[in-house]
């Protein structure tokens, strides 16, 4: 008796009948177990995958993901972590922040530089300069936006403030944006979309809210720019779980953009070229990583504005003096796009008020 209830239990253990009748109903939820073990393993250790778009901003090569689980020594709280992996070098990122695709993983900045970067635009202007003079590491048209308190401040205010150049408006320029794009995005089967230097997500959001893209990835230089967006992103959970558009962060250069060739439906830069400390290499890079038809949508500012702004600051030493890229002229602009590799008759620039100019061309 007692060896037979041994083998009773032995056999509903091992899931084997061993001539006791074990139910179908039996069998079959160690199948479903079987599959759930399998599921959970995938889970745990995803496949890595090649990302279509992505590659490695030194050299191009195609970047494979590999995710770890927040399963895997963490709570099912804690975010999941991204490698990024070429064949010559290995980037990071987690799902609660941004993919860093600036530098390769341990070659962060020093403490000491970060450092020097947030604390340089709480400094007033006339001593700025001098302590930017101090590290040869800052470039003030890049880094004034790495501030926290410049992140913290972009949508509470600041960026309100280009209206007096003439900016209609985030709602109305994403509006004027996508209307650009519709022609190329109908002729994709991916529709991929870049906010390039997004900041804190203003345009991405709505990029992604509007449901007419596949993939949209906000990327900017400033990690705490990034942050502000992640934050905002989260507080909108529907642009998380949306099945239509994937929606990434990335921390880039644009003068090192980390994608590859041709893989960009639509590339959007609000009030963004005026920062950028290497113009030529930006423009060459937007251009590389269009699709042929891709299209650039762009805002910016004539330097006439800055003028205004550096007369209420009090003279040339100002922090717009230091901080941005002047364009004289469209005409400045329109040669910028053409070295770049853009065409000339495919490049549309209007002014809009004072100094507020719109940029649009295809490659
Ligand atoms: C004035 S904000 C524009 C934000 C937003 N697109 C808008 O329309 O309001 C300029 C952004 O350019 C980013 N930026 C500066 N240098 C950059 C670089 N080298 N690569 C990418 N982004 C950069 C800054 O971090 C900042 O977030």
């Amino acid at each position: 008796m007692m060896t037979r209830f041994k083998s009773l239990l032995l056999s509903l253990w091992l899931g084997h009948s061993q001539g006791l009748s074990v139910s179908p109903v039996t069998a079959i939820n160690s199948n479903q177990l079987q599959a759930e073990k399998s599921k959970l393993l995938d889970l745990l250790q995803a496949t890595p995958k090649e990302d279509p778009v992505l590659a490695d901003p030194l050299t191009k090569e195609s970047l494979t993901i590999s995710t770890t689980s927040p399963f895997l020594g963490g709570s099912r709280y804690s975010r999941q972590t991204f490698t990024l992996q070429s064949p010559s070098n290995t980037y990071r990122g987690t799902s609660g922040t941004f993919l860093d695709l600036l530098q390769p993983a341990g070659e962060d900045n020093s403490t000491e530089s970060s450092l020097f970067k947030t604390v340089v635009p709480l400094i007033p202007p006339p001593l700025r300069s001098a302590m930017a003079g101090m590290n040869d590491e800052y470039i003030p048209m890049r880094d004034l936006f790495t501030s926290p308190s410049v992140s913290f401040a972009y949508e509470r205010g600041w960026r309100q403030g280009f209206r007096a150049a003439g900016f209609p408006g985030p709602d109305q320029e994403a509006e004027m944006a996508m209307a650009y794009f519709a022609p190329s995005m109908a002729k994709s089967d991916d529709k991929v979309l870049v906010d390039m230097s997004c900041a804190t997500g203003l345009f991405t959001r709505r990029f992604a809210a509007s449901g007419k893209y596949s993939r949209v990835l906000g990327c900017d230089y400033s990690d705490s720019m990034l942050l502000e967006a992640g934050r905002r992103i989260r507080a909108e959970p529907s642009l998380l779980t949306s099945k239509s558009t994937k929606l990434d962060l990335i921390r880039l250069d644009v003068g090192r953009i980390p994608m590859k060739d041709n893989s960009v439906d639509a590339l959007h830069a609000g009030a963004a070229m005026h920062c950028w400390p290497d113009l030529d290499a930006a423009m060459s890079e937007i251009y590389r990583v269009l699709k042929p038809g891709g299209r650039y949508f762009a805002t910016t500012f004539l330097s006439s504005y800055f003028g205004n702004l550096q007369r209420a600051e009090g003279g040339a030493s100002g922090p717009s003096k230091q901080a941005f890229q002047y364009f004289g002229s469209v005409e400045e602009i329109r040669f910028l796009l053409v070295s770049g590799g853009f065409q000339r008759e495919n490049i549309v620039i209007e002014v809009l008020g004072n100094a507020c100019v719109v940029i649009r061309c295809e490659k």
